[in-house]
């Protein structure tokens, strides 16, 4: 049992999508660590899931209609979102995203959300096309600006046989976030941590057409800067080049050159936790030429860039308490990672392969390990998300010992 979800009380929405089956796992997992669920089964819900297992599992009463003579004097729809810490919408449809987005109340699930004076977290679930129509991101939009929060949609295989974005989040991953909210909600907020985390790719110019990057995504930083915001740490994101959205609640610094990302590195101290996961161009041309380079001449040197996480690491007056590097490599893994944590003087390396294309750069899942002054701890394949909740789980747990 985890002291943190001991006695938390915990309101679940299934609605009527195909990962409703997933909620059922969700509820063992959460029960096992001693959560108090409340169901309410949205009437398509029910076309997926059963009162009846919902009610064995979770070991409560099952709440499936606003208009219940019989619990007339309870006024469920006010009462049940008093009684709980967190309301949970999974899977959350495009239509009922579509419901709370207007302010809809037409059945108990969106009365209670509406009537709720606690956190909504959702997690969506849905076709490709549903999740990316223009209508279901307005109404994204609309409940991140009401102060909704939202754990996933993942990308991959969906039930229907399509590729995409629109995947409820596991399970674990579900179980994952709400243990970051509570950790945030309980201990985190006391300590007024800052963290500041690079993400992306940089862009060395060499003339006005041509540059030299990488191909990072950008992907795990921007999960790790989403997991420390939503962990209640005020954290600032220096992003190069990505076609990622901003999370939600960071300090968001776009940038392109390596010299830029370094300034605004500069700028952002004092913070107490520092991430370098961006993957730097090392080296940029000696000379911009302003001009378009001819063909035949060419003849480019380079020189090194600055170094943001070693000048991270050696800043004595503003040192971050924590400073973690990341390590692309694509041999030797174990031993190369070492040598640079050594090297840059920092607290942490995570490592991950780069030569494995079904992890790392521009994938959705990646396996790390963190090599720390004590210990070497290994992440197996797993989504960016749920690699970025691990990391920041064991970086809060460095600030609450
Ligand atoms: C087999 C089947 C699977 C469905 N899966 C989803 C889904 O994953 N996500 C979704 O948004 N809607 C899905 N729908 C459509 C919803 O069930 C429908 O929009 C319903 O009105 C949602 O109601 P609710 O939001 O009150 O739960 C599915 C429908 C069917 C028949």
């Amino acid at each position: 049992m985890d002291k943190l979800f001991n006695r938390k009380k915990i309101i679940l929405v299934i609605g009527g999508g195909i990962s409703a089956y997933k909620s059922l796992d969700l509820i063992r997992l959460l029960k096992k660590q001693g959560c108090q669920i409340k169901v309410i089964l949205t009437e398509s819900g029910k076309k997926f899931v059963t009162p009846l297992s919902v009610a064995s599992l979770c070991q409560n009463k099952v709440y499936e209609n606003i208009f219940d003579s019989t619990r007339e004097a309870e006024m469920d729809h006010i009462s049940l979102s008093r009684w709980c810490d967190i309301i949970l919408f999974a899977p959350a449809t495009a239509n009922s995203i579509s419901k709370l987005a207007s302010g809809r109340a037409d059945d108990l699930a969106s009365t209670v959300i509406l009537a709720s004076n606690k956190q909504v977290i959702l997690a969506p679930a849905m076709n490709v096309r549903m999740w990316i129509h223009k209508s279901t991101q307005n109404n994204f939009n609309k409940l991140l600006d009401y102060g909704y929060v939202f754990v996933g949609p993942t990308t991959g295989e969906m039930a229907c046989g399509e590729y995409g974005e629109g995947k409820m989040s596991s399970p674990e991953e579900i179980y994952e976030f709400i243990k970051n909210y509570f950790l945030n909600r309980d201990i985190v907020k006391d300590k007024n941590l800052k963290a500041l985390v690079t993400a992306g790719p940089t862009k060395e110019y060499i003339d006005p057409v041509r540059f030299i990057t990488n191909n990072s995504s950008g992907k795990q930083g921007y999960e790790i800067a989403n997991s420390l915001a939503k962990s209640g740490i005020e954290t600032t994101l220096i992003s190069g080049p990505s076609k990622l959205k901003k999370p939600q609640n960071v300090n968001f610094i776009k940038v392109e050159t390596a010299k830029q990302m370094y300034m605004e590195t500069k700028k952002a101290l004092p913070v107490d936790i520092a991430i370098c996961a961006a993957a730097v161009t090392d080296f940029k041309p000696e000379k911009y030429e302003i001009y378009k380079i001819k063909k035949n001449d060419l003849n480019i040197n380079f020189k090194r860039n600055p170094d943001i996480l070693e000048f991270l690491s050696k800043n004595n007056s503003q040192r971050p308490k924590l400073v973690v590097g990341f390590a692309a490599e694509t041999n030797n893994i174990l031993k190369f990672a070492k040598e640079k944590k050594i090297k840059k003087h920092c607290d942490w390396i995570i490592v991950n392969d780069v030569s494995n294309p079904e992890i790392g750069f521009d994938s959705e899942y990646n396996a790390v390990t963190i090599i720390d002054d004590k210990n070497i701890e290994k992440i197996s394949k797993n989504s960016k998300t749920n690699i970025a909740n691990k990391i920041v789980r064991k970086i809060v747990n460095n600030f609450i010992q």
